[in-house]
């Protein structure tokens, strides 16, 4: 693994005023020395379609796949949607998973999941993703799974990150990009 450490932060909402997003952009600001974190924009790419990924792959679909083969880890914040991956998280997940080589594989992947949603719907969200199997996630983004409830109570109205617990969890988060154990790499859950 290179020296500076590149993760690829991954929102599952294009809302202006989203969570998500203001949660990554804490971690850009939280990130420790030697871990950069650059922010993929995944709104452009087309819904999935094996018509037009076979007639070739659109570009900003093969931009998202270079960016997440570029980096050595991937860091995922979305809300919840009816208890699944928003639909523009999971179809960008679909494009790369047709892909060849999968980018995801041996790579640390870490998931903020239901960002501003109520503990208990947020809670079986979270279950829900740790079987691939029933999470819309697709079983090539498998990785560890945290979650951060009411979100609305922790940023400012310019969604700047105020709550000093969830800070000293997304700095805990960030650091554990660089001390990765061998199931880390692997990309498989614990
Ligand atoms: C279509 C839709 C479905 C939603 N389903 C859930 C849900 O299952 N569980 C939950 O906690 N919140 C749910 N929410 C609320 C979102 O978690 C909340 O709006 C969140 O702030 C959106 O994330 P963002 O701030 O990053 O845009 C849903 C919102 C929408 C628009």
């Amino acid at each position: 693994m290179a020296d500076e450490l590149k993760v690829l932060g991954v929102c599952g909402s294009l809302r202006k005023a989203s969570f998500s997003m203001a949660a990554l952009r804490a971690c850009k600001e939280l990130a420790p020395a030697g871990l950069s974190i650059s922010i993929a924009n995944i709104g452009d790419l087309p819904m999935y379609n094996q018509d037009v990924f076979d007639a070739g792959i659109p570009q900003p679909a093969k931009r998202f796949y270079d960016e997440v083969a570029a980096a050595d880890g991937v860091l995922i914040a979305t809300p919840e949607y009816n208890f699944s991956l928003p639909p523009l998280l999971k179809n960008a997940i679909d494009w790369v998973s047709k892909m060849p080589n999968q980018p995801f594989d041996n790579k640390p992947v870490r998931r903020l999941l239901g960002v501003a949603g109520p503990a208990r719907r947020r809670a079986r969200s979270v279950r829900r993703a740790q079987d691939p199997r029933s999470s819309s996630g697709a079983s090539c983004c498998r990785g560890r799974k945290s979650s951060s409830a009411r979100a609305q109570t922790k940023f400012d109205t310019d969604g700047k990150l105020t709550d000093e617990a969830t800070k000293k969890f997304l700095t805990d988060l960030l650091a554990g990009f660089k001390t990765l154990d061998r199931a880390d790499a692997r990309g498989k859950p614990k």
